[in-house]
């Protein structure tokens, strides 16, 4: 597929076949993901892929803790933030908001489905070395978007998940993952639902002329 047509289509997937991803495809994903630049090539990044009855033990987990500590996906921020990044999101949830299942509730499905991986047979969660300032997060965001775009070339669809950051001590103990890797971010892959009317929703982007400045 044209590398165009590629970012102009992707798309996040909230809706997902039960159909298991075949090792050999995830590798191929994760060895196109990792031609992705690192700072000094590094390659700061490591995938846990967890699938099948393992992605549903931890999302039993996940839902779990969401529920105790009423978490939610939300933005996080260090200050109550501008307007305009609000109207933002509300733009998001008009996007997904008509297109949910029947009688779903807009936040329930999002913060359930995510611990869910909505559904997807395989969930990456990413992680970091703790030695690594998060400046080196950046890498891990390049390595992620290259996951997704070739993803969805392959006819894949996937989601970034971050509302699951906050339970990194009980993620890291259900995969055994050693303690001093930060788990960064994840994301559900798998074969989109075609017959999932949230899988049509589409997110706008704000006019370039709203987020550039030109000097020279
Ligand atoms: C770092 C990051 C974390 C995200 N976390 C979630 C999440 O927990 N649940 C979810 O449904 N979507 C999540 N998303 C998906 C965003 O909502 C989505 O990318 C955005 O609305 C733009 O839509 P698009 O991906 O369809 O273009 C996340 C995206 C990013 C980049």
């Amino acid at each position: 597929m044209d590398l165009f047509k590629a970012i102009e289509e992707r798309k996040s997937t909230r809706a997902y076949l039960e159909r298991s991803l075949e090792r050999e495809v995830i590798e191929r994903l994760l060895h196109l993901a990792t031609r992705s630049p690192s700072a000094i090539n590094l390659q700061p990044w490591e995938f846990i892929v967890v699938s099948g009855e393992e992605r549903k033990r931890l999302s039993r987990m996940l839902v779990k803790l969401l529920r105790e500590r009423k978490a939610t996906c939300g933005p996080s921020v260090k200050e109550p933030l501008p307007l305009y990044f609000k109207r933002r999101q509300k733009d998001l949830l008009e996007s997904i908001a008509p297109l949910l299942p029947e009688g779903a509730v807009f936040q329930e499905f999002i913060n359930e489905g995510s611990c869910n991986f909505y559904g997807a047979p395989t969930a990456i969660i990413l992680t970091i070395d703790h030695a690594f300032s998060s400046r080196h997060f950046t890498d891990i965001g390049i390595t992620m978007g290259w996951f997704m775009l070739a993803a969805h070339a392959m006819g894949l669809g996937t989601c970034p998940i971050g509302i699951i950051y906050p339970f990194q001590n009980e993620i890291k103990e259900n995969l055994n993952i050693p303690d001093r890797k930060e788990i960064v971010a994840s994301m559900a892959v798998g074969y989109p639902d075609p017959e999932a009317s949230v899988n049509r929703a589409r997110s706008g982007r704000v006019p370039v002329s709203d987020i550039v400045k030109w000097r020279g």
